[in-house]
């Protein structure tokens, strides 16, 4: 008999297929992608790394054919090496970066790995406020980084940008030695250039090097097709990011980095800027992690392929364009947006100031009717983190499936009627007095969704 596993992954097929996903970090891979995660190569132990000499940059059919020198502490790695050399290179070209180390398992351990190329115990690094849009591993205090390093937050505006005035003056009264640009829910782009000239200044003040990081694990997609800047073009040393989201690759981690590129498993290099590449590759493994996942690299390096591609272009294009117009019906149906509306993939609405109703409770009235997103906490949420007042919802995954503008006016007309319902029935339980109302919005998602097939579904 088949593993019950099988059942309920067929079950979770069908909930995807049936319903729209508009949590802003997800998103449905290519076949491709999937085949190749799928792929014997989760059979293979090969700790190390490919060689990083004698490579031909770029040449993708020499890559393939040539027998590579490793660092590897396995041998049967032919193959292997030839893979995960032909990742770091369309991950190199994909965003500018000078070297690239694609064995994160996830986009944590890549932003734990650099902190441990970094830093040492007690160094201080400036971070956005988890509150304001930041990530966990960005120093919340529930994280082991948080125990090993003093993180300092810097926090958004009131138009929900970036508080650039807090992040200098705390560059300029703490002696940090990161400085981190990243969040989890922010909707406008940053200016790079600001927080650049901000290290420069810290970096005098202090007299020694500041590493700039930025944690582009949201928008490495819009950035990979030019439709969002990129932070490694203004001086960042250091970019890490997820795969999946709007990158759309498997799940996982990966690391972008400038400077000087060489082998880390020979002797530890002097902690400077130049060195990071080395660094972080030495942080990864044998830092923080063990054998690389090479089922997970081959879906990667396929999901480069085809980031590099023109379509990708296009895609991350509308991506951005869907979040526009959704954010613009979503305001006209009385939502009071973070931000006022988005410059990305992701919006942030604020459900007490709208409707009178916490974020929790409208996530749960959403999924009743067959549309994800997630309650998320805006700046300075009285509702704590289990019942905050906001939600987050973003377009990377329905733009996937080939939503347009048309849907997007049709979904906003949806979640209009939701938040209503939400605030008659005033409660979780109040919601069954609507039931009728909300199945019939429910049979209008599945209809819809089912004519946008979930790629490799
Ligand atoms: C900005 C940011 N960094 C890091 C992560 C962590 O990624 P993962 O869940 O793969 O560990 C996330 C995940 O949501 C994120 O949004």
């Amino acid at each position: 008999m088949k593993d019950l596993v099988f059942d309920l992954i067929n079950q979770e097929k069908t909930r995807q297929r049936e319903g729209l996903e508009l949590i802003p970090s997800e998103n449905y891979v290519s076949a491709p992608v999937l085949e190749a995660m799928g792929s014997i190569l989760t059979n293979k132990y090969s700790e190390g790394y490919p060689s990083f000499e004698g490579v031909p940059d770029w040449d993708e059919t020499k890559i393939a054919k040539e027998v590579l020198p490793n660092y590897r502490y396995y041998g049967g790695q032919i193959n292997v090496d030839r893979i995960e050399r032909l990742a770091i290179d369309r991950a190199c070209r994909l965003f500018g970066a000078d070297h690239a180390n694609v064995q994160p398992h996830s986009g944590a351990n890549a932003n734990e790995a650099v902190y441990y190329a970094w830093l040492s115990p007690g160094d201080k690094v400036l971070a956005m406020n988890l509150g304001h849009g930041g990530h966990l591993t960005h120093g919340s205090p529930v994280t082991r980084s948080a125990h090993i390093y003093k993180f300092v937050a810097y926090g958004t505006d009131a138009d929900g940008d970036i508080d650039y005035e807090e992040l200098e003056k705390l560059a300029l009264s703490e002696d940090v030695r990161l400085i981190l640009v990243g969040y989890s829910a922010f909707m406008k782009i940053p200016d790079f250039k600001r927080v650049v000239s901000i290290r420069e200044k810290a970096e005098k003040k202090w007299g020694h090097e500041i590493l700039l990081m930025a944690d582009m694990a949201h928008v490495a997609g819009l950035i990979a097709a030019g439709v969002h800047p990129n932070p490694l073009e203004f001086g960042f040393n250091v970019m890490t990011t997820t795969t999946h989201k709007t990158l759309r690759g498997p799940r996982g981690g990966l690391i972008m980095t400038m400077g000087k590129v060489g082998s880390p498993l020979k002797k530890t290099p002097e902690k400077t800027l130049e060195n990071i590449p080395i660094l972080v590759d030495k942080a990864v493994f044998p830092g923080t992690q063990g054998g690389p996942l090479e089922h997970v690299i081959a879906a990667k390096a396929v999901a480069f392929g085809e980031a590099l591609k023109p379509e990708f272009k296009a895609y991350a294009k509308k991506i951005v364009e869907n979040a526009k117009v959704l954010a613009e019906e979503l305001k006209k149906g009385g939502f009071v947006l973070q931000g006022d509306g988005t410059e990305n993939h992701l919006i942030l609405a604020d459900m007490m100031k709208s409707f009178g109703i916490d974020g929790k409770m409208y996530e749960k009235a959403l999924d009743m009717v067959g549309l994800t997103l997630n309650a998320n906490a805006l700046p300075g949420d009285t509702g704590g983190a289990f019942r905050p007042n906001g939600v987050r919802l973003g377009t990377p995954a329905i733009t996937t499936r080939g939503l347009g503008v048309f849907e997007m006016k049709i979904l906003a007309n949806w979640m209009i009627k939701v938040a209503k319902i939400c605030a008659k029935a005033k409660s979780t339980d109040g919601l069954d007095k609507y039931k009728d109302d909300l199945d019939k919005i429910h049979a209008e998602v599945r209809e819809l969704a089912l004519k946008f097939p979930v790629p490799s579904l």
